[in-house]
């Protein structure tokens, strides 16, 4: 019977720290939140269109376009046959009833990875 009296303030002061802790916690996560951020849009993303094919293309289609097997086809012979609009297209919109889904980039990022593709392939 001891206990029991004994029980809600403890109880009260854990609810209060947690309470408490999970304020402070909150405050962080949005700085963490705020500076992640801040590295994706910043310096970590590549401006050059070796980089961007590096960050968004070479994990389907490898290092050298040739393909992966069971994530994306060769490109390099495709590079011949499209014009430069019919490629960035394929790179903003996907291909392929999303098989080749759409890549988050901008316009001008996409020119940048048609010319390296064209120079390095
Ligand atoms: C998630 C994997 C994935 C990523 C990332 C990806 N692709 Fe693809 N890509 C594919 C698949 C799968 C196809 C085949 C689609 C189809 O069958 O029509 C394809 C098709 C293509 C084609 C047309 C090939 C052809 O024979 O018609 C080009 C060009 C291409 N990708 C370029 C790129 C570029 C450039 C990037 C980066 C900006 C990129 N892809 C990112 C999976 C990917």
């Amino acid at each position: 019977m001891r206990a029991l009296p004994g029980t809600p303030l403890p109880l009260l002061l854990l609810l209060l720290a947690c309470a408490t802790s999970t304020d402070s916690a909150d405050t962080v996560t949005g700085a963490q939140i705020d500076s992640a951020e801040d590295t994706d849009t910043g310096p970590a993303r590549p401006t050059d269109g070796a980089g961007l094919y590096t960050m968004f293309c070479s994990g389907c289609h490898g290092d050298d376009g040739k393909g992966l097997t069971g994530k994306g086809p060769d490109i390099t012979a495709e590079l011949d046959r499209k014009s430069d609009d019919q490629l960035i297209d394929i790179i903003l919109n996907g291909q392929g009833r999303n098989e080749m889904p759409a890549i988050a980039v901008s316009e001008e990022e996409a020119q940048l990875i048609v010319d390296y593709l064209r120079e390095a392939f």
